[in-house]
C-alpha cells in the first residue's frame, strides 16, 4: 500500500505521522519504504538519527525524491516493499501532487485551529482535480495536536465531517510532548520511554485504521 501523509499548512504533524508509521510497519514485520518528498528533509533527518542510535539499523529504507521522480521512482520501487509513506512538504508542491497520483491512501492532519481548517478547501480541490488520475485514491481527515478541553475540537470535527472529499477518521492525536521528544531521539512514540501510555494509544489507533485499509485493498 502506497500512503502520502499530505495537506497543505506546514506544522500539521505529517513527518511525525509519516515516522511513526514507518517504524510501526517495520516492527510489525514490513518490508517498509520511506520516500522524503519534502525539501526541509525532516524525515530524512529522523532516519539519519535513528541509525546513529540504532548502529544503522533503522528497520526500513528511506529515499529522498523530489518533483516528479516522486511519482516515476515510487512506481519502479513498489514491488519491492510492502508498504511506501510518503512524507510531503506543508505546501501545494509538484512533489506532494506527484505522490498523491500514486496513493492508494491520503492522510491530512489538521491541527483544531482556523488557520489550519482554512486549508480544507484548497486540499480538497487538489484531491478532487488528482482523483481523475487515480480514482482509487482514499483521503482521510484526522485531528493532530487536539486540545484536552476546549470547543475547538467539536468545531473542527464537524467541519471536517462535513467533507466530501475527505472521510474524517476518529483517530486524533493529543498535543504530547512524548511524539516530539520521540522524534528528537529518532524513535516512534511506542520505542520512546518513559512510555506516554496516551501518546501510545492514540497513534495506534491511526495505525490499525492503516492496516484495516491495507488488508481490505489485499
Ligand atoms: N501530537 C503532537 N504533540 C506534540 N507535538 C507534536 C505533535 N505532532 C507534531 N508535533 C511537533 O510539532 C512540530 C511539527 O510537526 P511535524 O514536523 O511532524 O509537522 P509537519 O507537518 O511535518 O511540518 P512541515 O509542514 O514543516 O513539514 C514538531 O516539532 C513535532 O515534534
Ligand atoms: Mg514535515
Amino acid at each position: 500500500m502506497i500512503i502520502t501523509v499530505g495537506g497543505i499548512k506546514g506544522g500539521s504533524g505529517k513527518s511525525t505521522v509519516a515516522t511513526n508509521l514507518t517504524v510501526e510497519l517495520s516492527l510489525g514485520g514490513f518490508n517498509v519504504l520511506l520516500i522524503d518528498a519534502d525539501d526541509q528533509e525532516t524525515s530524512t533527518d529522523f532516519t539519519n538519527l535513528r541509525n546513529e542510535h540504532t548502529g544503522d539499523q533503522a528497520g526500513y529504507t528511506a529515499i529522498r525524491l523530489s518533483g516528479k521522480a516522486v511519482r516515476t521512482e515510487a512506481m519502479r520501487l513498489v514491488d519491492n516493499y510492502d508498504h511506501i509513506i510518503i512524507d510531503t512538504g506543508g505546501r501545494d508542491t509538484t512533489s506532494q501532487r506527484a505522490a498523491i497520483t500514486i496513493s492508494d491512501v491520503l492522510l491530512v492532519p489538521f491541527v483544531p485551529r482556523s488557520f489550519d481548517l482554512w486549508t480544507l478547501e484548497p486540499v480538497e480541490q487538489i484531491i478532487e482535480e488528482l482523483s481523475v488520475v487515480n480514482d482509487n485514491l482514499q483521503a482521510f481527515a484526522f485531528l493532530n495536536r487536539a486540545d484536552s478541553r476546549g470547543s475547538d475540537n467539536q468545531d473542527s470535527i464537524e467541519l471536517l465531517s462535513d467533507s466530501e472529499v475527505l472521510q474524517y477518521i476518529d483517530t486524533p492525536m493529543g498535543s504530547r510532548k512524548a511524539f516530539s521528544h520521540a522524534a528528537a531521539s529518532g524513535l516512534s512514540v511506542s520505542e520512546y520511554r518513559p512510555r506516554d501510555k496516551k501518546a501510545i494509544d492514540e497513534f495506534q489507533a491511526l495505525y490499525q485504521h492503516c492496516l484495516n485499509l491495507s488488508k481490505a485493498l489485499s
